[in-house]
């Protein structure tokens, strides 16, 4: 693909940033008062208010002749149809694949349909969630667990700890916990308070390699053991999700307790795979299809809309505009609800792994910025914490607001964190004048408002999927692969040297930095 800041409609885009600079979001909306009928979309029960930003209709059209320059259509069904988009790996990008419902035709990938083996091993992994739940899958004495704690990282932590505290309200009596950090710390908070006899670990982990996975997953065994599980009772205590089941073999994880997940879905895209196990375990089979059928409806919508309708493709779109084309370094997401904490984190991983990319899919160098900086924290947490720079910072920091209409807290609270929401996208946009230049907010600052119906299985699974496919949006724009990751990769192995050096082995060659800090880590180092 060419360059595309070289390309007819990049250049249109930064003519048009300049020749739009004067013009507010607060001026739009005086001079169009249909501009929330046109701006906004919504699919069942998510709605997506995009009118509070610095574009106008020729600000879209422009936006949609750049995804069109860059072959978006193309790369969409490229992925729909199982291409190896993931050039690097040579691999498809199966995702979207995992929500098909059952009447799906083929996918096929290296000319081999990959549904049955999506399918079988999705519905092993809901039994064995169901059995878990109803005591069917029971303990050597009989006895159901009570509480089954997922060891894995990264992707194969933060979707389903994400989706887990998401629907909590669905909750079957299972309780779920989740332990990713190898400080043994969060381990030890997982496992306080729990029966050994009554808890089963789901061990999660694509490559079955990753070093902070496997060292949980020992001291889980060990705390089996010292709690009193016997040798020949420990298998009933694990499951596994891995693409390598000889590796979770090996670690002793009987065959019918490992569930196979497919290399083409990277860690951060899994939570609709068996990886999502603790998922099923905690709300039970039908709502976890409820959730599938929800990230298939957005498919749906993403693979067939027109672009100009099409809500992740407008959102990333919006995005790039930022981006590119205002200088815009990071992207906030708040949700109005606890029940959404862990989506900020889950989004940072789909987005930064994704788009965190300095070369196109040939190998060369990009020439605009790729991948925005991701954060952002819970509301009305946040207004009291990082929301004075956004209103009177000097940076510029587009928001998504996520906001429910209906949890199963009282209406006097649901209204509270509601009002605050849609406060602060109104304020950030209008600004305020005052004599006092402390008190002087200049607005003009941008938001989505992403307003759900009711976080149910269903619209979770809408919501979730439209973040995936808006980050795809930006990549096919950029011409970058969103579903490798050889920076991270590559620190999976960094720490393996410094860690013999700190377990007493030879000194080997560092910078002085480095050198003094190992040296004074192992001076002071108690156990050493
Ligand atoms: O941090 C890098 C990474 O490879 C992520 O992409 C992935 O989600 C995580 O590690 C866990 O990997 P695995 O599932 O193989 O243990």
């Amino acid at each position: 693909m060419p360059d595309i800041t070289q390309t007819a409609a990049w250049q249109a885009l930064a003519r048009h940033r300049r020749d739009t600079a004067g013009i507010s979001i607060r001026d739009r909306f005086a001079a169009e008062p249909d501009r929330f009928a046109r701006m906004h979309g919504q699919i069942h029960g998510l709605l997506a208010d995009y009118s509070k930003n610095r574009i106008g209709e020729d600000t879209l059209s422009l936006l949609v002749s750049l995804a069109e320059t860059a072959r978006l259509p193309q790369k969409m069904q490229a992925v729909r149809r199982g291409e190896p988009v993931n050039a690097s790996e040579g691999r498809p990008a199966l995702h979207a694949a995992l929500r098909l419902p059952p009447d799906a035709p083929p996918v096929c990938a290296s000319g081999e349909n990959v549904l049955p083996e999506i399918r079988r091993e999705r519905e092993r992994a809901l039994d064995f969630a169901d059995r878990l739940i109803s005591g069917a899958y029971a303990n050597a004495d009989g006895l159901p667990f009570t509480d089954l704690v997922n060891i894995g990282i990264g992707g194969s932590d933060l979707g389903a700890r994400m989706a887990a505290a998401a629907l909590a309200p669905y909750h079957t009596r299972l309780r779920v916990h989740f332990a990713a950090n190898a400080d043994g710390a969060e381990l030890s908070a997982a496992l306080a308070g729990l029966d050994p006899r009554r808890t089963l670990f789901a061990l999660a982990s694509k490559s079955f390699t990753t070093p902070e996975t496997l060292l949980n997953a020992h001291a889980a065994r060990d705390w089996l053991r010292q709690g009193g599980v016997g040798e020949n009772e420990l298998p009933r205590h694990f499951a596994a999700v891995s693409a390598h089941a000889e590796a979770a073999a090996a670690f002793g994880i009987a065959a019918e307790n490992r569930f196979a997940m497919p290399e083409g879905v990277g860690g951060r895209y899994s939570v609709w795979s068996p990886v999502g196990l603790p998922l099923m375990a905690a709300v039970g089979s039908e709502h976890f299809r409820a959730f599938l059928a929800g990230g298939h409806a957005m498919d749906e919508h993403f693979f067939t809309a027109p672009l100009r309708r099409n809500l992740p493709a407008i959102l990333g779109l919006i995005g790039i505009w930022y981006n590119n084309f205002h200088g815009a370094q990071t992207h906030a997401v708040v949700p109005y609800t606890h029940l959404l904490r862990h989506l900020p984190a889950h989004l940072q991983q789909l987005d930064m792994e994704s788009n965190g990319k300095s070369v196109t899919q040939s190998g060369e160098p990009v020439a605009c910025d790729t991948g925005s900086i991701f954060w952002g924290g819970e509301g009305v947490n946040s207004q009291h914490a990082f929301f004075q720079l956004l209103h009177q910072g000097t940076r510029l920091v587009p928001v998504d607001f996520i906001v429910p209409v209906n949890t199963p807290e009282a209406a006097q609270n649901r209204r509270f964190t509601a009002a605050n929401a849609f406060a602060q996208a109104e304020a950030l946009m209008l600004g305020k004048t005052d004599p006092a230049p402390h008190r002087r907010f200049e607005g003009n600052r941008p938001s989505n408002t992403l307003l759900i119906d009711r976080l149910d299985p269903f619209t979770l699974g809408l919501l979730i999927a439209l973040y995936e496919h808006r980050t795809f949006v930006q990549a096919a724009v950029w011409d970058t692969n969103p579903f490798d990751q050889w920076g991270v990769q590559y620190g999976k192995t960094l720490a393996q040297t410094i860690l013999s050096e700190l377990d007493g082995g030879e000194n080997r060659p560092h910078d002085h930095s480095t050198a003094a800090l190992i040296a004074r880590f192992r001076q002071q180092d108690k156990s050493a």
